[in-house]
């Protein structure tokens, strides 16, 4: 398995590190518009993370590690063998960027133990080597979760999903939209459901686009036409991605999950959440520990870039939330499947996962 290395307007082919530079598909943009922008520096990956030019769990650590890259080459050029004194805060800088998604931090973490560990006096090739590594590993993760997601599946189905969990927010291939994607490809997928996800509008921008790029029949709806769908009775599946998962089988991920989960446990629907172990925080115990990220009022009091409500109007925008473990049937990772998730559960898969 490759890094993508051209710029080619794909989903899978979101996050490029070509000729010494990091080059992100700009998320806030698509579809309307397929930009990339160009990172050349570790401040420079910090703020597209930040600004989510590049967004998703998965898809943040992986930027990270090219950004940590991108730092130890500044760093070196200018003090050469104490490269690694101003490196220790461009690390900080991108630790700052986002602070739900765990990936982005345990990504740092392997960044961080290599930097200790590297005797060599030009860190370049081994940093790269390892970001590369975290890169491949990921959509590797995804590929195989995606075929064990599917495997629970006894389709031909409905499926509704929330937010972006495709290639965009990954490596590439997906996590939710991975389980999609190898479903649609065993002929067990009728149609997904996109909610739009307001206020970014992950779902209609995003998630329409990909599933369109791979040809599986996508219909947009609001959010709040979830529950009534469901009540229809043709909808199987929720499948959603992660942002973090306690030690208990808590599921931190986009705002709005949580109402899912509460309506398809009423509605008899199966609840899937698909996430590499490298977004499962065994150091939190609960989803309580999680910090949830509030971001700038005006997301939600415009759209679009046009403001609608009032001026002098106040917003509430936490963007992610809290699904308690007794509302998921599934976590589906690389390493395995677990089944109405707790504590000893995942701590066996994650030392499944060390061993
Ligand atoms: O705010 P975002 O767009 O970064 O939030 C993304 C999500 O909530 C995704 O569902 C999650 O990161 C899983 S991505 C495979």
């Amino acid at each position: 398995m490759e890094t993508p290395t051209s710029l080619d307007i794909h989903p899978d082919n979101a996050i490029v590190w070509l000729e010494d530079k990091l080059y992100l598909l700009d998320q806030r943009v698509l579809p309307l518009e397929a930009r990339f922008v160009v990172c050349g520096s570790a401040a420079d990956t910090a703020k597209a993370i930040t600004d989510m030019v590049v967004r998703g769990a998965p898809a943040i650590g992986v930027a990270a590690a090219y950004g940590v890259v991108l730092g130890a080459r500044a760093r070196y050029a200018a003090d050469g063998e104490q490269w690694r004194r101003g490196l220790a805060e461009d690390i900080d800088l991108l630790a700052a960027a986002r602070p739900t998604a765990v990936n982005l931090f345990w990504a740092l973490e392997r960044m961080r133990r290599l930097v200790t560990d590297l005797d060599q006096l030009d860190p370049i090739p081994a940093l790269l080597a390892e970001a590369e590594r975290i890169h491949v590993e990921d959509i590797a993760a995804n590929r195989a979760l995606g075929e064990l997601g599917a495997a629970l599946i006894h389709g031909p189905t409905d499926i509704i999903t929330h937010c972006n969990a495709g290639a965009l927010a990954t490596g590439g291939y997906g996590t939710a939209l991975g389980v999609v994607r190898s479903a649609h490809a065993a002929g067990k997928v009728r149609r997904v459901f996109a909610d739009e996800t307001r206020p970014w509008l992950q779902g209609s921008r995003l998630t329409a686009w990909e599933l369109q790029q791979s040809g599986i029949p996508v219909t947009v709806q609001a959010d709040s036409v979830a529950a009534s769908l469901m009540a229809r009775g043709e909808v199987g599946w929720v499948i959603v991605g992660a942002d973090r998962i306690a030690a208990n089988g808590d599921v931190c991920n986009k705002i709005g999950t949580y109402g899912l989960a509460v309506l398809a446990r009423h509605h008899g629907v199966r609840f899937m959440v698909a996430a590499p172990t490298s977004t499962i925080d065994l150091g939190v115990a609960s989803g309580a520990d999680i910090p949830i990220e509030e971001r700038a009022a005006e997301e939600v009091l415009a759209c679009a870039g046009t403001r609608l409500s009032p001026d002098g109007i106040e917003a509430h925008n936490p963007v992610f939330d809290v699904t308690p473990a007794a509302l998921v049937d599934y976590i589906v990772t690389e390493r395995g499947v677990i089944e109405r998730p707790d504590a000893a559960k995942l701590r066996v898969l994650m030392e499944t996962a060390d061993a």
